[in-house]
């Protein structure tokens, strides 16, 4: 498996001969790079819940690529009526069979409402399950108790958590989920985008070191290899 990050929760997942794009969030994003929106190339668009961070650019790249745009029902819907075709709905707790492995669709602790106030489901979070290993990403979430029955369930090799506070968990609370999912390493994810977000990089790097948990904060186009 192989981890592109393109800023705030837009990364890409090589797994198999598969290229998943997740959360595109590029034309809106002032730290990231406009020209992604012509150059990603993927199989599958993965929206984890509604708003305008995760879902900005979904559409041009879904129209562009005729990639299908695997989310809730709720939001596959609101893509559908805005002309969207290729959509494959899912609900929490469902998962999807591809060549790579399979999708699935878990809880988050957040709120989901799409750009134009439409009812956006309940924001959710991906588990990918393939035969290179196993990856969560938590969407946009708080810390929460049925982390331990996602590490339960499955044995997560790196868990890409929230870390920027004030609308989703912070460093602290990423440390303790990353010890209830008992996954191998984090990446930090939904961080310096936004005012309200901003983290002091070298402090989250020392309070995951001092959990000896591995942790990764990519810079932007930069890749990860698991
Ligand atoms: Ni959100
Ligand atoms: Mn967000």
């Amino acid at each position: 498996m192989k981890i592109h990050y393109y800023g705030h929760s837009c990364f890409g997942l090589e797994i198999g001969s598969s290229f998943l794009l997740f959360d595109p969030f590029i034309s809106q994003n002032p730290l990231s790079d406009p020209t992604l929106l012509d150059t990603l190339n993927p199989q599958y668009i993965l929206i984890s819940h509604g708003h305008f961070d995760h879902i900005a650019d979904a559409s041009p790249i879904a129209k562009r690529t005729q990639a299908p745009i695997l989310s809730n029902f709720e939001i596959t819907l609101w893509l559908e009526k805005q002309g969207l075709s290729q959509v494959l709905p899912m609900n929490l707790g469902g998962n999807r069979s591809f060549d790579f492995g399979k999708i699935h669709y878990v809880q988050a602790a957040h709120s989901s409402s799409l750009p134009d106030g439409s009812y956006g489901g309940t924001a959710g979070g991906f588990i990918v399950e393939g035969p290179e290993g196993i990856l969560y990403y938590a969407g946009d979430t708080a810390l929460m108790s049925d982390m331990k029955l996602f590490g339960e369930c499955f044995q997560i090799d790196i868990a890409l958590l929230p870390i920027g506070g004030t609308f989703t968990m912070g460093v602290d609370e990423a440390i303790r989920a990353a010890r209830l999912l008992n996954c191998k390493q984090v990446m930090g994810v939904h961080f310096d985008t936004f005012e309200a977000i901003k983290i002091d990089h070298e402090e989250a790097k020392k309070k995951f070191q001092d959990e000896e948990i591995p942790f990764h904060l990519l810079k932007m186009k930069e890749s990860l290899i698991l």
